[in-house]
């Protein structure tokens, strides 16, 4: 796998692939697990999932200093255009779930459904939440469900995209917990996944070691990172 996915804690990942950086929900200031400042951080494509501060965490900041494109719902990217977060136009790229772009030429980004709340962290709307699935050049793709519920069009996009990397919330409380997750490796059949939205704060109880034991010898690798970690 030439594409890189290095765990920032919590739902925060950089993907690097084809020299270009992904970073997905940065949550670093306040993220009692971050790996990364987000001073030291390189983007040049930022995701945001959702509008939850755990989520946006330090998209603007990071997206200021970077110059980083910003990809989300089409409400967040009116949101990141607002005076106090000052995005140019030119910067947000507002989509909706079942649309992609293609950033730089090079790196398909496709919105997926997903079950949960989007209100922005001045409580702004957020319009619907959504996962991704990112396509690089190498053939690698990347299905990050975000936070959601478990569904059974996680099927679809097994159908539709073959993901090479399944990163799930296992968490619980406020997304699925590890014996959904299970489920959904049935459903999306990748080759390895990634457990997050786990072990942050107190009421993710959810655990790796739930997921593996569930999964057993027969399903998807589970890579179980500390944050900081790289697979690829
Ligand atoms: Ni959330
Ligand atoms: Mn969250």
């Amino acid at each position: 796998m030439a594409t890189r996915v290095r765990w920032l804690g919590h739902s925060a990942l950089l993907v690097e692939g084809e020299g270009r950086n992904v970073l997905i929900d940065p949550f670093l200031t306040g993220n009692p697990k971050a790996a990364a400042k987000p001073g030291d951080v390189p983007a040049d494509l930022i995701l945001i999932s959702h509008g939850h501060g755990d989520h946006v965490g330090d998209a603007v900041a990071i997206a200021r200093r970077t110059g980083a494109t910003v990809a989300s719902n089409y409400e967040i990217s009116l949101w990141l255009q607002q005076p106090l977060q000052g995005l140019a136009e030119s910067k947000a790229q507002g989509l909706q779930h079942g649309g992609s772009f293609l950033f730089d030429g090079k790196i398909r980004v496709k919105l997926t459904l997903a079950f949960h709340g989007s209100a922005l962290p001045d409580g702004s709307n957020g319009g619907n939440p959504c996962g991704f699935v990112l396509t690089f050049p190498d053939g690698t793709r990347i299905y990050d469900a975000a936070d959601t519920a478990l569904f059974g069009d996680m099927a679809l996009i097994a159908r539709l995209y073959e993901p090479t990397v399944a990163v799930l919330p296992i968490g619980d409380h406020f997304t699925m917990g590890p014996r959904e997750a299970a489920y959904a490796c049935k459903l999306l059949q990748p080759r390895y996944v990634i457990p997050m939205h786990f072990g942050t704060f107190p009421v993710l109880t959810g655990r790796p070691s739930q997921l593996k034991e569930l999964l057993g010898a027969i399903g998807p690798e589970v890579v179980e990172m500390q944050a900081g970690q790289t697979l690829g």
